[in-house]
């Protein structure tokens, strides 16, 4: 076999590779959207994963726990524990997220990805979180009032809890999170529980 032949199958390889792979997040991203009405994985941007780290750094200098609900493939809760020093826990209940995720703490080991229901863990866990961080749906974002006393302060991105009047809010700046075809722009809300 001739090097122009091992250099053709291996472009076809990785076409194939990345054509199955971009075939189970259509997957994943449908089921979210029409069978668990969730918010799909969308990654945080850059510049908010900056400031949640300088609004943690600044204000929860303490912080030990950190919960991301709802973690995708964790880049975000990996960033937190390597920026923070925390000890994070990404939650996904997304087969292929999650395993994406785990993958990746093997290889950063800065957190650690549960598959599961968030909501499910939260209610089940006797663990306490000095933050928790969600960018899930409204509807969802207002679910997590319930695991106050499991959250010490809880920070949700683009979707504000309805009702409830944040601690203080950032504006990310640019952008937005379209969500039920409606656009929320990116900011973060925090709500401190007493
Ligand atoms: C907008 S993405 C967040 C991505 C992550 N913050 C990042 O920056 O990489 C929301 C994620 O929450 C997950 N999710 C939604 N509802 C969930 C639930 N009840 N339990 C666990 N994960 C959930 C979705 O599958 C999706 O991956």
């Amino acid at each position: 076999m001739s090097t122009a032949d091992l250099a053709i199958y291996a472009v076809i390889v990785i076409i194939a590779i990345f054509e199955i792979y971009m075939i189970i997040y259509l997957i994943e991203h449908l089921v979210c959207i029409n069978v668990l009405h969730q918010v799909p994985f969308v990654a945080t941007g850059k510049h908010a994963k900056k400031l949640l780290v300088q609004e943690i750094k600044k204000h929860y200098p303490n912080t030990k726990n950190i919960c991301e609900i709802g973690s995708g493939y964790g880049s975000l809760a990996r960033f937190l524990g390597k920026k923070t020093g925390a000890n994070v826990v990404a939650l996904e209940n997304m087969p292929f997220s999650a395993f994406i995720s785990k993958t990746a703490d093997l290889i950063q080991n800065k957190s650690k990805t549960i598959k599961c229901d968030a909501f499910d863990y939260l209610t089940k866990t006797k663990q306490k979180f000095d933050i928790g961080i969600a960018y899930l749906s409204p509807n969802d974002s207002f679910r997590l009032l319930k695991y106050k006393n499991k959250i010490k302060t809880l920070i949700t991105l683009d979707f504000a809890i309805s009702g409830v009047k944040p601690t203080r809010t950032i504006d990310v700046g640019h952008g937005y999170t379209f969500y039920n075809h409606k656009p929320y722009p990116h900011k973060i809300f925090i709500y401190e529980f007493k």
